[in-house]
C-alpha cells in the first residue's frame, strides 16, 4: 500500500477521535497539518501540527489525501472542491454538505480521476454506504429506513426510559458531543434527512435536492404522544424512509413514527443507530451500532482512509450510474 500523508480540517470532536485512533495504530499514514479555526484554544498536542491556513494544506504536493471534519458546510465544500480537482482523495463526514452538492461532487471526481468516500457522514460506525455500494444488486432494494440521528433517538431514549425533560435531554446530547452546532438540524430531522439522500444515492442511484424531501422532527411532540404510546406499548422513533414505490419511483420522507416491540428499530437506544434494509432475495436485514460520537464516527473515516491506501484505491460507483427511478414526494399512501 502506498503512504497517505493527510491534511486534515477540522479538530473537534470526530477530529479528535480519529487522531486518538490513529496514534494506537501502526498505519503507513501520517497527519501532516491539522487546520483549525480557532488558534487561541488550549491544545494537546504539537503547536507546529497547526495551522489557520487553508492554503498552506491544500497546496502542499506532499500532502496527498484531506480529510475534511468541519462544521461549516460552504466552507467544507471550497475545501473539498479544490481538493479534488488538485489531485488529492478525500474523505469527509459533512453530511449536508454531501447531500447538497452531490452531483458537483461526482462530476469533479469524474473529471479530475480523485475519489470522496464518505462513510462516517451516515450513521457514524454502521458501514452502511458501503453495504450499499458492494452488497445489493441495484433492482432489489425494496426500501431503506431506520434511526439515523443519535441525538434524537438519545433525547426519546431519555424522556422514555428515565422521564428526562426534552431541554435536559438535548443539553446532555450536546455535553456529549452528539449533537450538531444547530441542534434543530438534529431534532428537526434535517440532518437524518441528509443521510437518507446520501444513502438513496448508493441504494438507487437518485440523486435528490434535500430540499424537496419532507422532513418532521421530534421538537413538536406532544406529552400526549408520548403517553398514547406508552399506553399501546409502543416507541416513538425519528425514522428516514427510502422506499421503491414501482419500478419508476422512489419515496423518501423524514417523520416520527411509532414502533412495536417486533421492530428491530423498538431496541435501538440514545446515540444508537438501526438501519434497516428490505430486499426482494435476502428479505430483511439490521445493521446497528453508534451513530455518533468521536471514535464511532473518526472508525469510520478511518475505515474510509485506509481504503484509499491501496494502490488500485476505491471509489464508489452506484451514485454515479444514471438510473430510470426518479424522486417522488407523493407519499399519500405510504405513511
Ligand atoms: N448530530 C449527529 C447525530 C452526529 O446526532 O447523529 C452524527 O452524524
Amino acid at each position: 500500500s502506498k503512504k497517505l500523508n493527510i491534511g486534515l480540517f477540522g479538530f473537534g470532536v470526530v477530529g479528535q477521535g480519529l487522531y486518538d485512533i490513529i496514534r494506537t495504530k501502526n498505519l503507513n499514514l501520517e497527519i501532516k497539518k491539522i487546520a483549525i479555526k480557532n488558534p487561541g484554544k488550549q491544545r494537546s498536542l504539537p503547536g507546529e501540527l497547526f495551522t489557520t491556513d487553508r492554503d498552506e494544506i491544500l497546496n502542499n504536493p506532499e500532502i496527498n489525501t484531506i480529510v475534511e471534519l468541519i462544521n461549516d458546510t460552504e466552507a467544507a465544500f471550497e475545501i473539498v472542491s479544490r481538493a479534488l480537482a488538485s489531485g488529492k482523495n478525500v474523505v469527509s463526514a459533512s453530511k449536508k454538505m454531501i447531500a447538497t452538492h452531490l452531483h458537483e461532487l461526482i462530476a469533479l471526481q469524474e473529471k479530475h480521476g480523485t475519489s470522496l468516500l464518505y462513510e462516517g457522514a451516515v450513521c457514524g460506525s454502521i458501514p452502511i454506504i458501503r453495504n450499499l455500494e458492494e452488497y445489493y444488486d441495484n433492482e432489489l432494494l425494496h426500501s431503506i429506513s431506520g434511526i439515523f440521528n443519535g441525538s434524537s433517538n438519545y433525547i426519546l431514549s431519555k424522556g422514555f426510559l428515565e422521564n428526562l425533560d426534552y431541554d435536559t435531554a438535548l443539553k446532555q446530547a450536546q455535553d456529549l458531543g452528539f449533537a450538531e452546532t444547530d441542534p434543530t438540524m438534529d431534532v428537526g430531522g434535517y440532518d437524518a434527512k441528509f443521510k437518507l439522500v446520501i444513502a438513496a444515492a448508493h441504494a438507487y442511484g437518485v440523486i435528490v435536492d434535500p430540499a424537496e424531501v419532507l422532513n418532521i422532527g421530534i421538537q413538536n411532540l406532544s406529552a400526549k404522544d408520548l403517553q398514547y404510546a406508552r399506553e399501546k406499548q409502543l416507541k416513538i422513533k425519528l425514522v428516514p424512509v427510502a422506499k421503491e414505490l414501482d419500478a419508476r419511483n422512489v419515496a423518501m420522507f423524514v417523520l416520527p413514527k411509532f414502533v412495536n416491540e417486533t421492530e428491530f428499530l423498538y431496541n435501538v437506544e440514545y446515540e444508537y443507530n438501526g438501519v434497516t434494509v428490505q430486499a426482494a432475495f435476502a428479505d430483511q436485514q439490521f445493521f446497528f451500532g453508534k451513530g455518533a460520537g468521536g471514535h464511532p464516527t473518526g472508525s469510520a473515516v478511518l475505515s474510509d482512509i485506509a481504503a484509499l491506501r491501496y494502490d488500485y484505491g476505491y471509489e464508489y460507483k452506484k451514485a454515479k450510474e444514471i438510473k430510470d427511478l426518479q424522486f417522488t414526494n407523493n407519499i399519500e399512501l405510504n405513511i
